[in-house]
């Protein structure tokens, strides 16, 4: 069982809800201000935690106040936290704004982006074991993200990369991840295909995204990736879809993994819940559909409570579901 490492982002998130957006030059009244941790890495870390996983974290905070509020957040969830610099200067900030189930986020990256890269890299380097799995987004400085990347999978170590915020990544990159998690709307920005699932609960641009995959794969088979065998034969597209679900896409197949029908409060953190949760029982070696459907019931269990880090469900949350239910894969 390998452990995960997660490099990436750690905010302090300021959110609070409006019954619509502001039009330029407008101020409206919002309500139910909730300032807590977040961040997509940090995010990711707590919820591979809270799935049972050992979990590194490599990151910055800054010297304000916040850092150690959002250091000791981490922790408490069970995440490795002496990896993690303190930075002079800000801690990163998102302002969330919550509207229609749905939110819109805006971050200052403060410290995130003042990580020392060489030291990072090194620190990654002594963390990561052949049965690791790293796990990274795009809240850090893109050279830092890419050398982790290839650090990681030049030492055969699983990859799982959550493109976000989306930012162009080269064949070679792409070829160096085993799962590229993404939403929609980066989908749409890396690739310029946006997916949609019709009314038979099938995505008309599955073929389109397969081609993707298998371009990844010729890559990965150039030799470029022929170090980690593990890719040649996992590579993989992961696209979530908010409601409609998730879908796996390989050079091979398509599949499907409905959503699960809850009472939607708030969707912050329900993506980093999935991507948590999914490098959590990859690390386990749990069978990559076992793992989409935990990964997918966690993360709805998450848009059930408002906040990031504060609506990640323990791994005894989600289990019990599925001990209740006999293990099946039936959506509510
Ligand atoms: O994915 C949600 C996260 O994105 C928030 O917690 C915020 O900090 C931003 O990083």
């Amino acid at each position: 069982m390998g452990h995960v490492v997660v490099l990436g982002s750690i905010n302090m998130d300021v959110s609070i809800e409006c019954d619509r957006l502001p039009h330029e030059g407008e101020t409206i009244n919002g309500s139910n201000l909730l300032m807590s941790p977040g961040g997509k890495g940090a995010n990711q870390a707590v919820a591979a935690a809270r799935a049972g996983a050992c979990v590194q974290m490599i990151g910055a905070v800054g010297s304000d106040a916040f850092g150690s509020v959002l250091c000791e957040s981490l922790a408490q969830a069970g995440v490795a936290t002496q990896l993690i610099a303190a930075t002079p200067g800000s801690s990163g900030v998102a302002v969330v704004l919550r509207s229609n189930q749905n939110n819109r986020i805006i971050i200052e990256h403060g410290a995130n982006y003042a990580l020392d890269e060489t030291r990072a890299l090194r620190d990654l380097n002594a963390a990561l074991t052949p049965n690791d799995v790293l796990l990274i987004q795009f809240e850090c400085s893109k050279s830092l993200v890419e050398a982790a990347i290839t650090t990681a999978h030049a030492k055969g170590c699983r990859v799982i990369v959550n493109p976000s915020p989306a930012r162009s990544m080269s064949r070679e990159l792409i070829g160096a991840c085993d799962v590229l998690c993404l939403n929609e709307t980066e989908c749409e920005q890396l690739f310029g295909i946006t997916p949609t699932i019709d009314e038979n609960g099938t995505c008309p641009e599955a073929r389109a995204l397969q081609e993707v995959a298998k371009r990844i794969c010729a890559v990965v088979q150039d030799g470029v990736s022929e170090k980690n065998t593990l890719s040649s034969s996992s590579c993989s597209l992961l696209v979530t879809l908010g409601a409609a679900g998730s879908m796996r896409v390989t050079s091979q197949n398509v599949m499907y993994q409905p959503s699960f029908a809850v009472h939607v409060q708030d969707t912050t953190a329900a993506g980093d819940t999935f991507v948590g949760y999914l490098a959590a029982c990859l690390a386990a070696d749990m069978p990559f559909e076992q793992a989409q459907l935990r990964a997918s019931y966690a993360a709805a269990l998450a848009t059930t409570k408002v906040g990031a880090q504060l609506s990640i469900p323990t791994k005894q949350e989600v289990e019990s579901y599925f001990s209740t239910k006999g293990g099946t894969t039936q959506n509510e």
